[in-house]
């Protein structure tokens, strides 16, 4: 795979610049909590891992220059969580990152600030590796079931660039890829912010992968025809009941999908799933600028619009063929069966 969103060198933290491509790769440093901030904001890089690596390695970051500044206390360092927090919503890999990052300074905060800066680096690097890891086992698990599979749908971008790996939902076709040469991926073009145009259809060309793009309104025609053998989506929060929530217009395919006895798959880590969260009720929805909407159509002063822009919808779980993570592949998900794989 040639493309590397995040990388993590040398206490340096550096992105694609997503809001570029695929016109420019150009590479971002984030020197700073609010650079970091501003880029997650921006979607300069999204994705719900990649947004919960950032984090990671920006709240560590943060913590090591208030350490050279004589100022990390456990109030600084709360305050540092809080506006990572604060950056975006609904993809819970975020908020189960500084979690995480909380845990490690809760952890080591008696000794000296030495040892709880190489711990906090410490989780932020096994964040980010454990993101990778699980990327493979969601296209090992994945490949099982998509040999099968020559025509396959996806929507927005889960990929190498929303990640720390290959990807969940591209990860399955990558790797599907390598056994079933026939596979060919539509992609949605996920309006309003065009990740599948811009993302998916240029890493999967990047890498190959026989792919064909259409406008989201394209895909019922496809449906249709019975030129779909699956549906394969990422999500950015998971709630135990199986319910989920990803990008704008992943709902509309779920509801054609079953209507033309279609299987529905959703690829995820364990870390997408919200503990927290019984149902669709409990998963907060991004709203958007309406600037992103109109802006594509060069409309440019955007007062005298009403303009509806959630960044995510949910899918009710009763659409899902089967959750396919890097635990295992949940058939039919439901709480007892998202609750034994998660802790068995
Ligand atoms: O708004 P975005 O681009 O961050 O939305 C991303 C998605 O909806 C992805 O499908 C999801 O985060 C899964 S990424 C592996």
């Amino acid at each position: 795979m040639k493309l590397e969103a995040i990388s993590f060198k040398n206490d340096t933290l550096k992105i694609i610049d997503q809001t570029l491509l695929p016109k420019q790769i150009k590479i971002i440093t984030l020197a700073s909590l609010n650079k970091s901030i501003e880029a997650i904001k921006k979607l300069r890089v999204r994705g719900a891992p990649a947004i919960g690596i950032i984090a990671a390695y920006s709240i560590f970051l943060e913590a090591k220059l208030l350490t050279e500044k004589g100022s990390l206390s456990q109030k600084s360092f709360n305050i540092i969580c809080k506006r990572v927090a604060l950056s975006r919503p609904t993809a819970v890999n975020l908020f189960f990152a500084i979690n995480k990052m909380k845990s490690a300074y809760s952890n080591f905060n008696e000794r000296t600030s030495n040892i709880l800066l190489e711990e906090l680096k410490k989780c932020a690097l096994s964040i980010h590796a454990e993101d990778r890891k699980s990327c493979e086992k969601i296209g090992y698990f994945g490949t099982k079931i998509f040999k099968e599979y020559n025509n396959v749908i996806t929507h927005c971008n889960a990929g190498i660039l929303a990640t720390g790996g290959n990807g969940t939902a591209l990860s399955v076709l990558y790797e599907t890829f390598k056994i079933n040469k026939k596979l060919h991926v539509y992609v949605d073009e996920t309006r309003p912010l065009g990740q599948g145009a811009r993302l998916t259809y240029f890493e999967l060309s990047q890498n190959n992968v026989p792919c064909t793009l259409l406008s989201d309104n394209a895909a019922g025609s496809l449906f249709s025809q019975n030129l779909i053998d699956a549906v394969v989506v990422g999500a950015d929060r998971i709630a135990l009941n199986g319910d989920f929530a990803n990008k704008i217009g992943t709902f509309p395919l779920a509801v054609l999908a079953k209507h033309f006895n279609i299987p529905f798959y959703v690829a995820a880590p364990d870390s997408t799933f919200d503990m927290n969260a019984e149902n669709s009720r409990d998963i907060p929805i991004e709203m958007r600028s309406k600037e992103e909407v109109v802006s594509f159509w060069g409309i440019g002063n955007s007062d005298n619009y009403n303009v509806y822009n959630p960044a995510f919808d949910i899918t009710p779980a009763e659409f899902v063929t089967a959750i396919i993570t890097n635990l295992g592949v949940i058939e039919k998900p439901d709480k007892n069966k998202i609750l034994n794989i998660l802790q068995p």
